[in-house]
């Protein structure tokens, strides 16, 4: 996949996760069903099924992982390095998802593992997005500020970086971000990374994206693509949502 690119608007990208939902059975039908029509598809698999996803998309989707260890290799167990996900075949991960950072991720190792991507030349897809509370008291610029800049150093070693703007509330809610609220905070984002990058880095949005909304969001200039969770597990759904970008 082709992230890194130009200042205009270019292929939608269409990430899916999966999040710890999957059999290879789905993944073989998933893999037959799916249709990416004029989208830069993208799936994040769990990991014991990354090298049959890499198998069985072939051209259709790039396939990443959606977290990786902060630690290169030895002594942790239950844990897998960017190096073993480059090696069945991931392109890009995941890093900082909500439900990362909610199961105690801070800052510090979310950039950690931005290195570690960057080190075997992935691709790494920053989560960045504030809590209810957080929006509700006035703090969502100060929220992507701070989650940007932590990870700012090790971004900009990336190629080819991607961030995603997921507010937590709307994330697995069914309580998506209105196209208004959605184009106000990827446009703080892009803000956030002019003042800190050089290059040109694309945005998506997530959190609650289904085939009946995206259209709505594609129509933002300022959001590049769409990170899907729970609509990305049915490969009608994630299609007629590629289809709508
Ligand atoms: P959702 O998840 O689409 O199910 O809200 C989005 C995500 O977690 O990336």
């Amino acid at each position: 996949m082709n992230a890194s690119n130009q200042n205009t608007k270019g292929r939608p990208l269409c990430f899916g996760n999966w999040k710890c939902n999957g059999s290879i059975a789905a993944l073989r039908q998933w893999a037959a069903d799916f249709d990416p029509g004029g989208a830069q598809a993208a799936v994040c698999v769990p990991y014991p099924y990354l090298s049959l996803a890499v198998q069985l998309l072939d051209k259709k989707a790039a396939v990443g992982c959606q977290d990786i260890s902060l630690h290169a290799g030895g002594a942790h167990t239950g844990e897998v390095s960017a190096a073993m996900a480059a090696d069945c075949g991931a392109q890009f991960t995941l890093v900082g998802h909500s439900e990362c950072r909610q199961a105690g991720q801070d800052d510090k190792a979310v950039a950690g593992r931005i290195a570690q991507a960057v080190g075997e030349a992935l691709i790494p897809v920053l989560c960045v997005g504030e809590t209810l509370e957080q929006r509700e008291a006035g703090k969502l610029e100060e929220v992507l500020a701070d989650q940007l800049g932590a990870a700012a150093a090790e971004l900009r070693q990336s190629r080819s970086p991607i961030v995603a703007y997921e507010p937590v509330w709307a994330i697995g809610t069914g309580r998506a971000a209105s196209a208004d609220d959605a184009q106000k905070a990827v446009g703080l984002v892009k803000g956030i990374l002019k003042r800190t990058f050089v290059d040109y880095i694309p945005v998506l949005y997530g959190g609650s994206v289904k085939a009946a909304n995206a259209a709505e969001y594609m129509a933002v200039d300022e959001i590049d693509g769409l990170l899907v969770g729970g609509a990305s597990l049915k490969a009608d759904e994630f299609s007629a949502i590629c289809a709508a970008s």
